[in-house]
Formats: C-alpha cells, structure tokens, sequence
C-alpha cells in the first residue's frame, strides 16, 4: 500500500458527491416531470469518469489545479447543459477539451501511432484509445451542438446532442480494459498479443462502426455491429478469466465484466424490441442497460482505479460485491416503483461511500 499516493479524502468526497447526484438525479423526474437521464452521462461519465482517466494517467497523487478545473467545468457544463444553454455550456467545454488534449499529447503523441505498432501492449493501446475518445467526444459533441443550436449545416433524426454525449460513456469502458490487460501481466506469448490485438481492434472499430449506423437508423447492420460487440466482450470475458493475474482487483474485475456481458445483451436485445414496438419492453430495457453500464460495469472500473494504490486491503470483496449488483438490479425497478426509490438510493451512496473509504477489516 502506498497512502501518500492514494487519492485524497476531499477528493473521493467530490467524486462521490457527483456520482451520487447523477444517480439521484435519474429518478427525479418521478417528482418533477423534466428529462434528467443526461445528468447521468455529464456527471457520471464526463466529469468523475474523465477526471479519473485524467488523474492516473498523470500518476500523481495530490491532483494538479489543472484536473480540478477540469472537475468544476464538468459540474459546471451539466448543470448548463440540463438547462439547455449548449451554447454557453461550450464555453466550459474548450477548456476541458483542451485540458484534455494536454494530457493526452503529454503522455502519448498526438497521432496515437501506437495502434499500429504490433510490439506497443495492448494495455497502451486501450489507455490511449480512453483519451483519445474522451477528446473526440468533446469535438463531436461540439460540432452537433453547434449544428442544432445555431448553423444547422445538416439534419438528420440522430444527430442531436443527447446521442453524441453518449460518446462520453465509452472512455471509462476504454481504460478500465487497459487496467485489466495490465492485470494480466507483462509476459505474454506472440499468440495472446495477436488475440488482445484482435479484441482491441474489433471493440474500437465495432464502437464507430456501431454508432454511424445507429445514427443513420441501419436496422440489420445495427442488429450485426450489436452481435459482434456481444461476441468481443463475451471473448474478453473469457480472456480474462483465463488469463487474469490472481488479484484481489480481479474478483471486481470479473463481476464489472459480467456487468459489461448484461450491457451488451440488454444493448442488443433492445434494438429488435424497439423496432417491433414491443412496448413497454424496450424502454425497460434501455432502463437496464443504461444502469448497468454506468453504475454496475463502469463504477467496477472507476472502484479499481481510484482505490489501486490501497490494494489488497482487508475489505470483503464477495460481500461488496453482493451489494452492488443488489444496487444495480434494483435500480431500473425504482423507475415503476418510486417507494423503493430512497432505499435504492440509501443502497447507492452507503456502496459508494464502501468503494471509495473501506479500510482493513471492513
Ligand atoms: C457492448 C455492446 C453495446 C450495445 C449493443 C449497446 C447498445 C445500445 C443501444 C442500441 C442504445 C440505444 C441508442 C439509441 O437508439 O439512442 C444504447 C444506449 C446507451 N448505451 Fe449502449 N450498448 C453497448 C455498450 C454500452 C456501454 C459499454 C456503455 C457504457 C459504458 C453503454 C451506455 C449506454 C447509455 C448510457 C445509453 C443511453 C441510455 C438511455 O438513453 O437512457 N452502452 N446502447
């Protein structure tokens, strides 16, 4: 263990603030009839999750004025986004993305040729590919705001700003794969390069490739990018439980994986259940698939790198993670059932409060 690397205490309470409001926050609209779901992408995916991808690439400790800038804007840019002022919320968004880009120009090259490089570690590849996504989606996200709020160079049913600031879910994705390719361990033979190769590639391209195709609403070629994602994350899975170094990170590791299995599989399932108008099926399983994803899979990852100077500590794994799938199954139901909303959210911040300050013994 190394203390005086651990993140500070202030900073967890921050983090675990956001993270707890934008939970929150998806169940507000039972009491007031407004669209919150998007605080969940601003404050869970691009203000804690591209903080953290921030702060370990930079390894310090202690978080430079920079990275807590980048924290304020990102508060600051979902509440003016919530609002709809995108064009005042792209005032927040330069200098994030610049912060952003000096990060990811400082530790990697500013074309990531890397990628192409058959002896650079897969675990590069992956962290790289976080930032780089996480600065593309601030450009992406820019340029539809831009069109929808004030030139309006191109119309089309999808291209609006709350399906481009899904963008911003996958740079967590991105580096918590990074943090289990490190887990598996530096010696690996020519054949597992070529396969973690071949995930790499099949994950990222399938991503893009996904995402046009939901935009210009391609039925069968979305059903056909969804199964392949299906099969690359089930083929990872598998990886890693064969190839994962024995840690205590990895039993966080395995259940943030079968989290990312019921993503893809909710992900997949919904895009038929939509187009049969299967109602109130679909959205159900949206529902789902956006709890499971943010707060089940990327809260595993978001656990392992924040807490990855304390391990192994005497904390109960199994125990924690019993409590978070409980959270996380929960949670869609509290959309139907709003008595069961403050103890799903009680559940939510006690895990939280578990994941950023259990101890020994705990
Ligand atoms: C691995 C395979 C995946 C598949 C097949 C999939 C599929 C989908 C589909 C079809 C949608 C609806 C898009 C639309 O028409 O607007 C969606 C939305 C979404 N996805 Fe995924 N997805 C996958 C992975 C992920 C991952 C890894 C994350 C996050 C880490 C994620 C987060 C989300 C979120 C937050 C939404 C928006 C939900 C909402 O509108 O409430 N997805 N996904």
């Amino acid at each position: 263990m190394s203390p005086a690397r651990s993140m500070p205490a202030y900073l967890k309470i921050i983090l675990m603030s956001l993270m707890a409001a934008g939970f929150l926050f998806g169940f507000l609209d039972i009491v007031i009839p407004l669209n919150f779901e998007r605080l969940h992408v601003f404050l869970f995916n691009m203000t804690v999750g591209g903080f953290v991808i921030l702060h370990y690439t930079r390894g310090e400790g202690r978080p430079s004025a920079g990275l807590l800038l980048y924290l304020a804007l990102g508060a600051v840019y979902a509440v003016l986004a919530f609002f709809n002022r995108y064009g005042i919320a792209l005032a927040a968004a330069v200098p994030m993305w610049a912060i952003v880009e000096k990060t990811r120009t400082g530790r990697f090259s500013f074309f990531p040729k890397n990628f192409f490089r058959n002896d650079a570690p897969v675990e590069r590849k992956f962290h790289e590919a976080a930032l780089l996504c996480l600065s593309l989606s601030f450009v992406f996200s820019t340029v539809v705001v831009m069109n929808t709020e004030f030139f309006h160079w191109f119309t089309l049913d999808k291209l609006k700003p709350d399906v481009f600031f899904l963008g911003f879910s996958f740079p967590v994705s991105l580096i918590t794969m990074s943090v289990m390719f490190r887990y598996i361990g530096p010696d690996r033979p020519a054949l597992h390069r070529l396969i973690e190769n071949g995930i790499f590639w099949t994950i990222n391209i399938g991503v893009i490739i996904f995402f046009v195709f939901i935009i210009f609403g391609l039925f069968a070629a979305e059903v056909a990018a969804a199964s392949v994602l299906f099969v690359a994350v089930i083929f990872l899975f598998v990886y890693f439980l064969k190839y994962g170094a024995g840690l205590k990170q990895k039993h966080f590791l395995i259940s943030g994986m079968v989290f990312l299995l019921f993503t893809a599989f909710t992900g997949l399932l919904y895009i038929p259940a939509k187009a049969m108008g299967m109602t109130p099926l679909p959205e159900l399983l949206l529902k789902s698939h956006a709890y499971i994803s943010l707060y089940g899979w990327n809260l595993s990852g978001l656990f392992v790198i924040t807490r990855r100077e304390d391990f192994p500590f005497g904390m109960n794994s199994w125990k924690m993670i019993l409590l978070h799938w409980t959270v996380i199954m929960l949670a869609p139901a509290g959309k139907y059932v709003p008595a069961a909303v403050p103890f799903i959210c009680a559940a939510f911040i006690v895990l939280l409060y578990r994941y950023f300050f259990a101890r020994e013994k705990d």
